[in-house]
Order: structure tokens, then sequence, then C-alpha cells
């Protein structure tokens, strides 16, 4: 049995990429925060991890960023590919796995954009990442807030589990719900410091484009993102 279910996405790239490229969650509320989050990109050499079919590749690079992408997904490195073309190296690649293809001290950042939920072994995706970081590198990770996971899912807020769903399309996805002390939890095991938490806010021009999703990301939480340095020495 795979890891994780990234392969769910074969057959969705097309779809998503375009879903993506103008939706309430990614466009107006996950790319804003998460491209806030990431400072200065003039220059930096960073790791889209989990890249999906590109459209932060294509905002790294406008900004100036030298990058790489990976997904585990065949079908969303096709997409990306035939989005950024050869300005960046797209691989396959299971974030469950070992990243034997990249030095330590390689990125100066690394972005974890809407996947560490698929992954099985968080803590230990976390610290390979880690070791990618260079001397003053950042992670980023956005992720479901955990109280909109309890909300949708019920039960108690503090349990922690997969949770399955179909979503408009018919495609199933498998995602790790979990509470907010078990994230931090997992950062401080990996060796990382937790230097910003972001509560996402819709941006204003979703208020034009989705106005019921913005009356209700305006009221309650939907995505979280977290700025991670090193605390532990990458050999650690
Ligand atoms: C919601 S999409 C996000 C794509 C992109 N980061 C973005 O925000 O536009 C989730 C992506 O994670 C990928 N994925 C899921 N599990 C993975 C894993 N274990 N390793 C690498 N990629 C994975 C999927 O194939 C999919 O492309």
């Amino acid at each position: 049995m795979p890891s994780s279910d990234g392969a769910a996405y074969d057959g969705f790239a097309d779809t998503f990429a375009r879903e993506a490229s103008t939706s309430a969650y990614n466009a107006h509320y996950d790319r804003p925060t998460v491209l806030g989050l990431l400072g200065d990109l003039d220059g930096r050499h960073v790791l889209d991890a989990g890249c999906g079919p590109g459209l932060y590749l294509d905002a790294l690079l406008a900004g100036g960023a030298t990058v790489v992408g990976c997904d585990q997904s065949a079908d969303m490195v096709r997409a990306a590919r035939d989005r950024v073309g050869d300005r960046v190296p797209v691989r396959q690649h299971d974030l469950d796995a070992p990243f034997d293809w990249a030095d330590d001290n390689t990125f100066d950042i690394v972005l974890v954009a809407l996947v560490i939920h698929y992954v099985h072994d968080r803590v230990a995706t976390l610290a390979e990442l880690r070791r990618l970081l260079r001397p003053g590198g950042r992670i980023i990770v956005s992720t479901s807030h955990p109280t909109a996971d309890w909300i949708a899912a019920g039960g108690s807020y503090f349990e922690a589990g997969h949770v399955e769903e179909t979503w408009s399309g018919g495609m199933t996805h498998r995602y790790w719900r979990q509470p907010l002390q078990a994230w931090l939890d997992d950062f401080a095991a990996a060796g990382l410091a937790l230097e910003r938490l972001v509560e996402h806010q819709p941006a204003l021009s979703m208020a034009h484009e989705h106005p019921t999703t913005y009356g209700k990301l305006a009221r309650e939480p939907g995505f979280i993102a977290y700025r991670l340095a090193a605390s532990l020495p990458a050999s650690a």
C-alpha cells in the first residue's frame, strides 16, 4: 500500500490546475498567504515539495527564485513540466521517501503547500526537508486548519486520524487530521522551531470573485501556515 495518497491526483492534474488557478481556496487564500510568508525570493534557491501542476512554481520564478519542483503524482509532474518547461527541473518524488537526489544544505526555502496532510510519517519527512536547508533557511508549510478539520469531521477536536472525502469531479482523497498541539509536537520532533504561525485570511479579491466563500472564510478558519527554522543542525 502506498504510504500516502498523492497518486489519487493522477487523472485530475489538469482539472486541479484549471480550478486552482482561480479558486477561492488556492488563488485567493493559500497562495497570497503563503507567498506573503516566503519573503524576498530574489536569488533564493527554493524546493517546491508537492508542487502539483506548478502554480507556485510560476509565482516563485516571477519573484526571481531558482526553483526545483517535485510531486508524487506522475500526472502532476507532467502538468508542472507542461507549465514551466525547462525553466524548472520537476521530479517525481514521494515525500515519504528520502531525498536521495538532493544534498544537505541545498535550499534557502522549502515550500510544502497543501501536501503535508497526505504524508504518512510527517516527522520523518520534515526532518528530511530540514536536512536540505541551507543555514538560515526556512520551511513553509500550509495545510488545513485543525479547527476546520474538526468542524468538517466532527467528534472530538483532539482526535488524530485519517479522513476520507470525495471532491466534486469524483476524486477521493485521504488526509491526516490532528489537533494544533500535535502539529507543533511534530515540528519540534523534526528539529524545527516555529517562527511564525498564520491563520489564513481571505484576500479582498475573493470578496468579488467568490462572495459566499469569502463570507465563510472571513468568519471561520480554513487553512493555516507555519514558517519553520532548523532548531537542530542539519546533521543532527
Ligand atoms: C492540493 S495539491 C497542492 C499542489 C500545490 N502545492 C499547490 O498548492 O498548488 C496536493 C499535491 O500533493 C501531492 N502529493 C500528495 N501526497 C504526496 C506525497 N507523499 N509526496 C509528494 N507529493 C504528494 C499531490 O500529488 C498533489 O499534487
